[in-house]
Parts: structure tokens; C-alpha cells; sequence
């Protein structure tokens, strides 16, 4: 970030105190802040504060003569390389969306051909509101980025989605965004996620109970970081990351064959699908009919999709899951070295644990490291996740240019 010009927006929101820290994780990693508050904000916080932590006079007035003879809000706008508004109010996102030039905040978005990033943060059911929820969907589509809203207990009480990712996560994010477009950029990652179907007749299936939110999560936090994602899911109820490339499949058999398919070109590979380890060995193709007598299910093995890349000529980076009811570590270090894997991310499972929950937490170990992950909400383990697979994954060498597979752009 050293030398990046960023132009940090505050609007009025509660999490305004928390841009005070994200002021200084941001100078602290060598970037030039300039703070422009709304008038809204300047009801939470003071601009003394800002101006002592970025060593700048903040911002906040079109019509300010002094301000606007030192550096005009054109040249602003020009001066940033990046715009973060952090919060951004649901009434901002509105203002941003319909192009609204009222105040200097909402004049530099428009006049400014940097990226423009928004951490929103707000009551739940402001951000579930049907409104903010089209006014979000209208700026992603014309290219501002969204980082966050995480979820868990808001100021106001209630719990729930709408609270501002942490600065220290916003700087990270930021940080990616910034360096020539991250280590991501345009790299191909193919990920599995979601539960398998296995058919027993036309109307039965063996299956298990995962939901899919940590696959789509660590898809999003990917996407996040600008690599283009292929997310092969099972069968769930989840909507597709914005961004994300989106193959649907019900069977093991049927997700091998989706990988085997997207393999080229591909710089990692994860496997965070709970594939079904056992398919019945015969399918009927007529409704199986009810009897007096026993019935038994012979099963036989689905193809191991993570081995199977991971033996695969000129392979990716192959990062697996291990899901484990007992001794954790010691049954996915088996399962790193029997897999051949570069890296395996370890959740206890069971009633309440890992599957189908809003949190998880992970234990990620590689040849001779290890790294736990605290139990947090999926998408925040996902963005912590993805970190430590770009540390490892450049470790090895994955992002030399021109020389490993994956490079699409
Ligand atoms: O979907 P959620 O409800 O959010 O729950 C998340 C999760 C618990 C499913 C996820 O965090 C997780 O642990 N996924 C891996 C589940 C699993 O099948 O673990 P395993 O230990 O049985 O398998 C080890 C690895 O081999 C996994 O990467 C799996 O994708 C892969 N595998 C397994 C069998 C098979 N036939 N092919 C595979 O590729």
C-alpha cells in the first residue's frame, strides 16, 4: 500500500468510531488517507480524530473555499486510487446508486474513476430491505465493490447481517485490491462445495446434511479477491456469489466428471463438497415397492474427486476439507499426506458443528504448519482462509507468472 492514495468516506453510522482504527491500519501500511466525512457522520465522530490519525485536514464541504483552493474536489477525485466509504449508510448506497451529487462524499464517487469500495453497515433489516438489496445489486453490477456486511450482534440489539467487517479484515481486503489487483487476479480456482446425491430409486437418495455455506463462502471471499471461481455445487439453497461461475450437479459421479472438465487452466483447486464416500450399487430404475422382508443397500466407493486432482498431470494447488468427529488433527494429517494434498482445512463435525451452521471454525495444516482459524461466521473463516492459501500457494511458487497453470489474463 505504500504510496496508494486512498480516499476514505464516512458516513453516519455507528461503526463511524471503527474508521478511526482502519485510518491507522491503513497509514500504518504506508497509504496517504484522506478522510472525507459526511455530515451525517460528523453526528458520531469528530473530525480532530481523523485529521490526527491521517495527518490530514479532513474533508466534508463542496463549498468549502480553502479547502477547494488547496486541492479542488475534481483534483480529488483524480488524487485517490482507490475510494473506500467505510460505513457506507444505507442512505449513502441509495445516493450512490441514483448518482447523487449533494454533498462532497457522493460528488468524488461520481467524479472519480478509481474503484469505489463500500463496507455497509447498518440494521439488519435495513440491509435485508428489499430496496438497499436492488440498490446493492445495481452497484455491484456497475463494478463498486462490496466488503461485507458481516453478520452478529449489532449495536442496536438485534443480531443478524449488517455489521461493518473489522478494520484490520477491510485493510487486508484493501490491500489485495491494490497490489497490481491482488495475487488472485483473473487466476482460474475451481471449488466444490455442498452435499451429493446419491440415487436409490427415482424418488430416494443417500445424502448428508451439508448445506453448502462454507463452500459458497470461501467461493465469495475468493471472488473477493479477484480470482475468476468455478463453484461446483451439490444440491443446496443458496444463491450464486456475485461473480462467481456456478455448475450445478446432484451425484459424486456427476461432480468428478465437472471438475475433470474444468481442470485446465486451473492455479487451485478446493474441495470443500461432503462428497458421499458410498453410492448404492444398483439403481432401480422403478420405485423400490414396500415388503414384509428386510431390505439391504449394497453400496459401492464414488470416485475420490480431490485424490483424483491431485494425482492429475501438471496439477493445481489442491487444498482439501477434512471433515472429523474425533482427534481432528491426527485424522487430517492422514488425510493431507494420503491425498497428497498441499493443504487441508479441519472442522469438528457433529450435532451443531460445522455442517449446516451459520459458523464454523477450522484447523488448517500443510507439510509442517498449522494454523487455527477461530470460530466465526463462514464468510469471515473463508477471507481468513483464502490468506493463508495465497501465503502458501506463493510459498510454493503457484503465482510465478507464465510458469504454472491457471494464468487466464
Ligand atoms: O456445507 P456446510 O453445511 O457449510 O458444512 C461445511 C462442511 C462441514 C461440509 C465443510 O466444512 C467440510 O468439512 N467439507 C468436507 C466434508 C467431507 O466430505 O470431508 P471428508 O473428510 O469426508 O473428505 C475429505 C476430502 O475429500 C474433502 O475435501 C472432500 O471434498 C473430498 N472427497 C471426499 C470423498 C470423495 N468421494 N471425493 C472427495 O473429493
Amino acid at each position: 500500500m505504500r504510496g496508494k492514495h486512498i480516499i476514505l468516506g464516512v458516513t453516519g453510522g455507528i461503526a463511524a468510531y471503527k474508521s478511526a482504527e482502519l485510518v491507522r491500519r491503513l497509514v500504518e501500511r504506508g497509504a496517504e488517507v484522506q478522510v472525507v466525512m459526511t455530515a451525517s457522520a460528523r453526528e458520531f465522530i469528530g473530525p480532530t480524530t481523523f485529521q490526527a490519525l491521517s495527518g490530514r485536514p479532513v474533508r466534508d464541504s463542496l463549498w468549502d473555499s480553502a479547502a477547494e483552493a488547496a486541492m479542488g474536489h475534481i483534483e480529488l477525485a483524480r488524487w485517490a486510487d482507490v475510494v473506500l466509504v467505510a460505513p457506507a449508510s444505507a442512505d449513502f448506497l441509495a445516493r450512490l446508486t441514483h448518482g447523487r451529487a449533494d454533498d462532497l462524499l457522493a460528488t468524488l464517487c461520481l467524479a472519480t474513476d478509481a474503484p469505489i469500495v463500500v463496507a455497509p453497515a447498518m440494521n439488519r433489516l435495513m440491509w435485508a430491505n428489499a430496496a438497499t438489496q436492488a440498490n446493492v445489486a445495481t452497484l455491484r453490477s456497475r463494478g463498486v465493490r462490496l466488503l461485507g456486511p458481516g453478520s452478529g450482534a449489532q449495536a442496536c440489539g438485534e443480531v443478524g447481517e449488517g455489521r461493518m467487517l473489522e478494520p484490520q479484515e477491510l485493510a487486508d481486503h484493501l490491500a489485495m485490491l491494490l497490489v497490481d489487483s491482488g495475487p488472485l487476479s483473473g487466476r482460474k480456482i475451481v471449488i466444490t462445495a455442498g452435499p451429493t446425491r446419491e440415487a436409490i430409486d427415482p424418488v430416494r437418495f443417500v445424502t448428508n446434511r451439508s448445506s453448502g455455506k462454507m463452500g459458497f463462502a470461501v467461493a465469495q471471499a475468493l471472488r473477493e479477491a479477484d480470482a475468476e471461481v468455478v463453484l461446483i455445487s451439490g444440491p443446496v439453497h443458496l444463491p450464486t456469489p456475485p461473480g462467481v461461475r456456478r455448475i450445478d450437479v446432484e451425484s459424486a459421479a456427476q461432480m468428478a466428471d465437472a471438475v475433470q472438465a474444468e481442470l485446465a487452466g486451473t492455479a487451485i483447486f478446493i474441495g470443500t463438497a461432503a462428497v458421499a464416500d458410498y453410492r448404492p450399487e444398483v439403481f432401480a430404475e422403478k420405485k423400490i415397492k414396500k415388503t414384509q422382508q428386510r431390505l439391504e443397500l449394497a453400496l459401492a466407493r464414488t470416485p475420490d474427486i480431490l485424490a483424483g486432482v491431485a494425482a492429475s498431470a501438471d496439477r493445481p494447488f489442491v487444498v482439501g476439507f477434512a471433515a472429523e468427529t474425533d482427534a481432528v488433527e491426527r485424522h487430517a494429517r492422514e488425510k493431507l499426506v494420503r491425498k497428497k494434498l498441499d493443504m487441508i482445512a479441519a472442522n469438528e463435525v457433529g450435532a451443531c458443528k460445522a455442517f449446516d451452521c451459520e459458523d464454523n471454525s477450522l484447523l488448517v495444516l500443510w507439510d509442517n504448519g498449522r494454523a487455527e482459524l477461530p470460530h466465526s461466521p463462514k464468510l469471515e473463516l473463508a477471507r481468513a482462509l483464502v490468506r493463508l492459501i495465497i501465503e502458501r500457494w506463493q510459498a510454493q511458487g503457484g503465482d510465478a507468472v507464465g510458469e504454472h497453470a491457471g494464468q487466464t489474463r
